[in-house]
């Protein structure tokens, strides 16, 4: 017996019935993580090292929860990040999310692995505006088509993810991959191998280790999309992708599926904007983080900690997969109501107010 989607009271909920009803191979490559899966648990956890110091008696009737991002209006600072295979998890594929997405007013960021094509999601997503994640091919000619098809089509910004130039070993997904091919798996000869590698590996391989710094000129040249790094882990590389006309980073580990012991993007935020603020260079770009956010608080602390706003992942692929479009609704009205009531509770009636002074981050390692 599913619980009906109403005994969903917050995001965590959406995780515990997909982990019941989703098919054993799709909840292995959503919820695994790299090796022992320490980054993993760190990203959420993370957050709970940063306590709130609210103010009172600030007039908060009304709450202005609106945000903009790369220059784009949104109802509510947080994003769809980028997952792939949405197929695994609901026949539909990502269209789904972006559907919610659109009803909500916030901005989606389409995956280059996408189940769906680009087009797809695109064509559903309307006008609602939507962001690519790009994953490098060794064959710079496609890389260019997909990033001009994309700006053709009224896409609104280019995330290069940079933490993967191979993809992490996620052991759960790689055994139950393995499990898959069961009795037959003498007779399945070379294919075997790749079968063992997971979800992950088996569509990977165009990926080109060799990027580098060298490259993000060529990228700037090709497009006028805002381009931003998914996935930069230390202010020296925050300074040097200012350095070299990004605009912007996604401090993030990818969710925790790619080097464990990686560090939770809320912990690196910390880290970051003092040094920005020291060269007043904090202005100079948009500064996001992804990983673990699951609470409204955590969309405040990031936020009061310098964040323009933050991704999220897994959640909106939990609710896909158990409830299809109404989880995904309900999974961002949530997190409305959540931050409506906890911007209230701590004092500010708009996003613009949240400010550094307004959390105690002792807790954290990087204070
Ligand atoms: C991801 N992520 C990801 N990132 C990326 O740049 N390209 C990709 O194809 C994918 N694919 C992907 C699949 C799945 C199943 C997950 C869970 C994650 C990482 C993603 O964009 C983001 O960094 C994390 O998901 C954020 O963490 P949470 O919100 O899932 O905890």
């Amino acid at each position: 017996r599913m619980p009906i989607l109403e005994q969903c009271y917050n995001l965590m909920d959406f995780e515990a019935v997909a982990r019941r009803v989703m098919k054993k191979t799709a909840w292995a490559y959503y919820s695994s993580g790299a090796d022992d899966e320490i980054t993993l648990r760190e990203n959420h956890s993370a957050f709970h090292k940063i306590w709130f110091r609210p103010r009172i008696l600030e007039n908060v009737e009304h709450i202005d929860l609106s945000t903009t991002m790369l220059g784009t209006k949104v109802d509510i600072p947080f994003y769809v990040t980028a997952t792939a295979l949405g197929k695994l998890g609901n026949p539909e594929g990502e269209v789904v999310l972006t559907r919610g997405a659109k009803k909500h007013n916030v901005i989606q960021m389409i995956p280059t692995l996408a189940s769906c094509s680009f087009d797809e999601i695109m064509d559903a997503a309307d006008d609602q505006v939507q962001w690519l994640q790009l994953y490098v091919n060794k064959n710079r000619d496609i890389t260019k088509r997909i990033v001009q098809h994309a700006e053709a089509r009224g896409c609104k910004g280019l995330f290069i993810t940079v933490d993967a130039p191979q993809l992490g070993r996620r052991e759960k997904d790689m055994r139950s991959k393995f499990s898959d091919v069961g009795s037959n798996v003498q007779n399945t000869g070379g294919d075997n191998v790749d079968r063992s590698q997971g979800a992950a590996r088996a569509i990977s391989s165009f990926i080109d280790p060799s990027l580098s710094w060298k490259d993000i000129p060529w990228f700037l040249s090709i497009t006028k999309m805002p381009i931003l790094l998914k996935g930069v882990q230390r202010v020296e590389d925050v300074i040097r992708a200012i350095e070299a006309g990004v605009h912007g980073v996604v401090l993030s580990n990818h969710g925790g599926r790619q080097l464990d012991f990686a560090r939770s993007g809320i912990e690196v935020l910390a880290e970051v904007m003092p040094v920005l603020r020291e060269r007043n260079w904090e202005n100079r770009i948009e500064i996001y983080i992804d990983g673990g956010v699951r609470r409204a608080t955590d969309i405040i602390k990031a936020l009061c900690l310098g964040a323009k706003g933050v991704g999220i992942g897994r959640p909106f692929l939990y609710a896909m997969s158990a409830y299809g479009l109404p989880g995904v609704d309900r999974a961002m009205q949530l997190l409305k109501d959540e931050m409506e009531m906890n911007m209230r509770l701590i004092g500010c009636s708009s996003v613009d107010q949240l400010n550094p002074g307004l959390v105690d981050t002792r807790a954290l390692a990087s204070h």
